[in-house]
């Protein structure tokens, strides 16, 4: 008779364990954080960061050169503008103004920034080699004249083999929030 309960009230401790670690385990993995982070000299892609932000109810942080990119800077039609000079020596690294270390806290980063030469910007690398992002989800998004995002993420994937690039989307500089919100819904 005493056994019988004994045993019960067991099974009744195991099922409460097992059900507040089921719940601890979804509670966490609703839990994610996200962060939107980008470098926007022409500030379209930061309007597209700023609707994602609102979206995910994310902080926006961004990227700020120590040397501001000036007009003739980005300028393509000049020869050696500055943004080609980087966009041509692989080790371009521009400095990066602002402490952006906060970004390591959050468990999802959306990176954006205009195409640059169907790439990225240098500062991103820049950006990418200061902060330790592994583990993290990163989805990256660009604004473009026409360029697709592909090429942008292969080379993140090629320079960043230890980071998880997980998907990348193009919208055009004048996107709508409509756009947006699609894409966030159909993430994985
Ligand atoms: C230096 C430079 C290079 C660019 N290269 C490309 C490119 O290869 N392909 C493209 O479609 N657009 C290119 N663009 C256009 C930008 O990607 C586009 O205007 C973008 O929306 C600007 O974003 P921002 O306002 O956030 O700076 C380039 C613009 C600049 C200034």
């Amino acid at each position: 008779m005493f056994e019988g309960k004994l045993i019960k009230l067991l099974i009744a401790i195991l099922f409460a364990v097992f059900s507040l670690s089921t719940i601890s385990a979804h509670s966490e993995a609703a839990k994610l954080t996200s962060a939107v982070v980008v470098f926007s000299p022409n500030s379209h892609t930061k309007e597209v960061g700023k609707m994602i932000a609102n979206s995910k109810e994310a902080p926006l942080m961004e990227i700020i050169p120590e040397q501001p990119y000036t007009a003739d800077d980005l300028n393509y039609r000049l020869e050696n503008c500055r943004a080609i000079v980087e966009s041509t020596d692989p080790k371009a690294r521009p400095e990066i103004a602002n402490d952006l270390k906060i970004v390591q806290k959050y468990d999802v980063i959306f990176l954006g920034s205009p195409v640059w030469f169907r790439k990225p910007p240098k500062i991103i690398l820049s950006f990418l080699d200061k902060y330790d992002l592994k583990g993290k989800k990163i989805y990256v998004f660009v604004t473009s004249g026409g360029s697709p995002v592909f090429n942008y993420v292969e080379e993140l994937r090629t320079l960043y083999p230890q980071l998880n690039f997980v998907e990348g989307r193009r919208f055009r500089p004048d996107e709508i929030q409509e756009n947006v919100d699609e894409w966030l819904d159909g993430l994985k």
